[in-house]
């Protein structure tokens, strides 16, 4: 009778809200929570529906007990009223190890994220592969790459690591879209410290082989950094504010603020003349961006170029922007493949592309060629030559050679090219170019010197300058830096209902 099944009901919640009260302890005193707990604060109250709570392992003969869940919390929930998908390990039972019911539990909530074109999240908190389980748990790691790359740019994903995330686990991260980590709790690593010494006699521990600022930072495994859960999880739904539910939707708009007329007088001020002279990329942003709110992504990663989230009249916009805080703002083998990631998921998800130019070049060096920046180099390239969204380009400054055709130019592509008047756009700089074309004549001459400032300057004249590029419809309008904002904002009004097909074909090869 009904009774009956709301008693057993209740009873079973009560029993499995996670494992024994010692393992809700632990769990707590690491500064983690249990799974419930978590998803309490990411969903909107309420709204939580969970699938499978009754399903446990069928393996009576390998494991000592066969508690409910299995060891995770799956089913859907609302974030400011959007509908989405997660599942939770529970650490507290058999450490959210996976196993076959674990897994199975994960591949029917995914595949009802992708079915209804809803975002999926995943709170991984995890000893990886239950050993007792053997192959059939790698057999459901499997089953999770294969529904993570079939629902790759027509579904968000959203990765969350709270706690260990070991060997082929740190595969669903790293197919995710966004990767979020806590630090101190998250670990996440292919072999764990006690293989790397076997193997290779090198001691590291295992914050220092694969803690939160090490994939932030280093590795760019990682794309958010946290202090704490808390903090971590407020962001997931900020984040989530931000994307569309699915590839033929749009992100969530927010009424218009009329930054189509807003001027922005600090801009000119902001960014020095000097094309030498550093500023930060993230104040131009602010100032052109709704409420001087982005959220930035890989902000300790390949910091010589920007990718931020934003709006720009209530519009979700994805930013682009070289850097000249950091290495003078150059393109190198991280930054290139950043942005590329970026491009890649902006173009996949109908957000609009805003890219700032300021670049010296691409990094020169051995370190650079040999590991391969012609090839990262291309991704990017690749990744702007192939994005339909809208794209707006913006020259804030300088953009040289082949970095500049790689910043979103006119000729890859972009819809709207403005640049401001101060601005350099050329093969490479008056002093370089001074020394290619007149060697000969300067290795000759007995006044080099006075010789040189003055074919240096000529040649800053007759080509450094923006009406070069507008006047050959390079750039399509040159702007007081004060517009920049409205200008942007017109500019995104006037590319909304933009279409573009790309010749169909099974899909293209990127240079990986
Ligand atoms: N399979 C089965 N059970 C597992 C497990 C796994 N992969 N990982 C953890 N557990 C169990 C532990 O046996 C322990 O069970 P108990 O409470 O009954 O004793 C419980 O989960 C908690 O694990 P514990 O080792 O006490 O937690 P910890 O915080 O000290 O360490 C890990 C966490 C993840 C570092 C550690 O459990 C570990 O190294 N696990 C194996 C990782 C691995 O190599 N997995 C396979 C990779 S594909």
């Amino acid at each position: 009778t009904m009774s009956v099944l709301r008693r057993r009901r209740r009873g079973l919640r009560d029993r499995i809200t996670a494992g024994n009260d010692a393992a809700v302890d632990r769990q707590h005193r690491l500064g983690k929570r249990t799974a419930r707990e978590r998803l309490e604060q990411l969903l909107d109250k309420g709204s939580f529906v969970e699938i499978d709570m009754y399903r446990r392992s069928a393996s009576r003969s390998n494991l000592p007990k066969r508690p409910y869940t299995d060891g995770v919390v799956a089913g859907s929930g609302t974030i400011d009223g959007r509908r989405v998908f997660v599942y939770a390990q529970d650490f507290t039972i058999f450490g959210g190890s996976l196993g076959e019911a674990h897994a199975s539990k994960i591949h029917k909530v995914m595949d009802l994220a992708l079915s209804t074109g809803s975002p999926m999240i995943g709170l991984n908190d995890s000893g990886g592969a239950r050993i007792q389980e053997g192959v059939m748990a790698l057999h459901g790691y499997g089953g999770i790459f294969r529904r993570q790359v079939e629902a790759s740019g027509v579904i968000p994903q959203l990765s969350v690591i709270m706690g260990p995330c070991a060997g082929g686990a740190a595969y669903s991260p790293a197919l995710a879209d966004f990767t979020f980590m806590v630090r101190e709790t998250a670990k996440m690593y292919l072999t764990g410290p006690d293989v790397v010494e076997a193997v290779s006699g090198e001691h590291v521990t295992h914050e220092e082989l694969g803690g939160a600022d090490v994939h932030g930072s280093r590795s760019g495994v990682a794309t958010l950094v946290y202090d704490d859960e808390e903090t971590c999880i407020e962001d997931v739904r900020y984040l989530v504010s931000l994307l569309p539910s699915n590839n033929l939707d749009r992100a969530p708009r927010e009424r218009e603020c009329g930054a189509t007329g807003d001027e922005r007088p600090a801009l000119a001020d902001l960014v020095p003349v000097e094309p030498t002279q550093p500023y930060d990329m993230r104040d131009v942003v602010a100032e052109i961006v709704d409420d001087g709110d982005f959220f930035e992504l890989h902000e300790q990663w390949a910091r010589n170029v920007i990718c931020a989230l934003a709006r720009i009249d209530g519009e979700v916009v994805g930013v682009v922007g070289n850097q000249p805080v950091e290495f003078a703002g150059v393109l190198d083998r991280m930054a290139s493949q950043k942005a590329a990631r970026f491009v890649r998921f902006c173009d996949a998800f109908n957000v609009p592309l805003v890219t700032l130019v300021d670049v010296p070049g691409f990094l020169p060096g051995t370190e650079q060629e040999h590991a391969g920046i012609i090839r990262h180099g291309a991704q990017l390239l690749y990744a702007y030559c192939e994005a339909t969204v809208p794209r707006i380009q913006v020259i804030v400054r300088k953009a040289y050679g082949g970095a500049y055709i790689v910043m979103d130019s006119r000729s890859i592509g972009t819809d709207l090219s403005l640049a401001w008047p101060t601005n350099e756009i050329a093969v490479m700089g008056a002093e370089g170019a001074v020394n290619v074309l007149h060697r000969r004549e300067l290795a000759e001459a007995v006044d080099a010197d006075s010789r040189r400032a003055k074919l240096v300057a000529e040649y800053a004249e007759e080509y450094m300058h923006p009406h070069y590029a507008a006047e050959r419809g390079l750039v399509d309008d040159v702007i007081d830096p004060a517009q920049t904002r409205s200008a942007v904002a017109t500019g995104l009004a006037m590319l909304r209902d933009k279409r573009k097909r790309m010749a169909p074909r099974k899909h293209g090869n990127i240079p990986l």
